[in-house]
């Protein structure tokens, strides 16, 4: 193993580590959730998000191949089964549920990564019942101007809208489903942008949902979690505001917001590269709710709370740096401790 180099932020870095496993130490209210690998793909497959059908088991999208997986979460031994594919894409970004059964996940093409290219976006439905993973397309919609979407929700009072994140373009889209091809800009703002516009591959939202009146979001490039306040049609009616920042001296040095999730009593489960599951409470108080440092998680990048609210499903991209490379996971972290 290399010797790390002991830079000001790596010592404050491990020194906040430290206090935290003291204080785990201290209280057992503050005890680590117990975390579980429930599947493991091969590099270089890496799990990009992931949605929860009406039945509890699991859909994931990469980002490595136009490929859906279809996991049992509560089975003994789980294991991802290949359900479909989805010409036209490189990639599976952003899941959403949909009215009546349906679901929707956006496909990008990775190659070009361009701002002008466009997105696909995929309206399917998935048999739980008679023919386990039968998958019927519906409806296939274009996105143009739009290299990347990651982050996808719907309006509570027209369910069949979405509002989708154009994490390259910084720019809140919403999108008809029931019409087909109605896109339109809700809105765009600085704190959706990633920091550098001319650099197409830098993400800024990468996590979208609405709840009670309000779009939250993430922000990778800015380290920032928000929310602006909307109506019914997904317009902006306000001012944002930050509610948690990530600051590198507390959590260290590349961690960044990946896609995240609400449990019913409003607190955000959020994907923290490299190693974590931050916490949000409403009133904006943050914490580390598993995972650290040398622990299982491997470059999380998404979160879903599950149907029952007993656990938080994650995915991760695995790691290409070191040694070995490994692929994406899918791990499930307890909700009581
Ligand atoms: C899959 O679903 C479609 C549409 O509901 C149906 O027509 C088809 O027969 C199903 N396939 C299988 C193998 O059950
Ligand atoms: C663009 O952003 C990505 C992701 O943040 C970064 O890895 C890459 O080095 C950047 N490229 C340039 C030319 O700045
Ligand atoms: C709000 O959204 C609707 C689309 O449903 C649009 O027609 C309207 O112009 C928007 N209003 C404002 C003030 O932006």
């Amino acid at each position: 193993m290399a010797i790390p180099l002991l830079t000001p932020n790596f010592i404050k870095y491990w020194v906040f580590q430290a206090l935290l496993f003291m204080a785990s130490l201290g209280s057992s209210s503050q005890a680590p959730h117990e975390v579980s690998q429930l599947y493991q793909f091969s590099y270089p497959t890496a799990v990009e998000d992931l949605i929860s059908l009406s039945n509890g088991c699991l859909l994931l999208g990469t980002s490595t191949s136009n490929t859906l997986y279809y996991i049992d979460p509560e089975a003994l031994f789980p294991s991802a089964q290949f359900i479909t594919s989805f010409p036209g894409s490189d990639e599976l970004t952003a899941f959403v549920t949909l009215p009546d059964g349906r679901y929707a996940v956006a496909g990008s093409t990775t190659i070009p990564p361009t701002p002008r290219g466009y997105t696909h976006i995929y309206v399917f439905t998935v048999d739980t019942e008679v023919t386990i993973g039968n998958v019927t397309m519906e409806l296939l919609l274009e996105v143009p101007y739009t290299g990347r979407i990651d982050g996808m929700t719907t309006l509570p009072k027209y369910p069949h809208m979405i509002l989708a994140a154009d994490t390259i373009g910084g720019r809140i889209l919403r999108i008809n489903t029931a019409v087909g091809n109605g896109v339109s800009v809700a809105f765009e703002h600085a704190t959706l942008k990633p920091s550098d516009q001319r650099n197409s591959t830098a993400k800024g939202i990468k996590g979208l949902e609405v709840k009670d009146d309000h779009l939250y979001f993430t922000n990778e490039a800015q380290g920032i979690f928000g929310r602006f306040p909307i109506d019914e049609n997904g317009n902006s009616t306000g001012d944002v505001e930050i509610l948690a920042r990530l600051d590198e001296e507390v959590y260290g040095y590349g961690t960044s917001y990946g896609g995240f999730s609400f449990d019913s009593e409003g607190n955000a489960f959020i994907a923290a590269p490299p190693t974590s599951l931050h916490k949000i409470t409403p009133t904006g108080v943050q914490g580390v709710f598993a995972g650290g440092v040398d622990s299982m998680f491997l470059e999380p990048t998404s979160a879903i709370v599950s149907n029952n609210g007993k656990a938080i499903y994650v995915s991760t991209a695995g790691k290409n740096t070191g040694y070995p490379f490994t692929g994406g996971q899918l791990l499930r972290v307890q909700v009581e401790s």
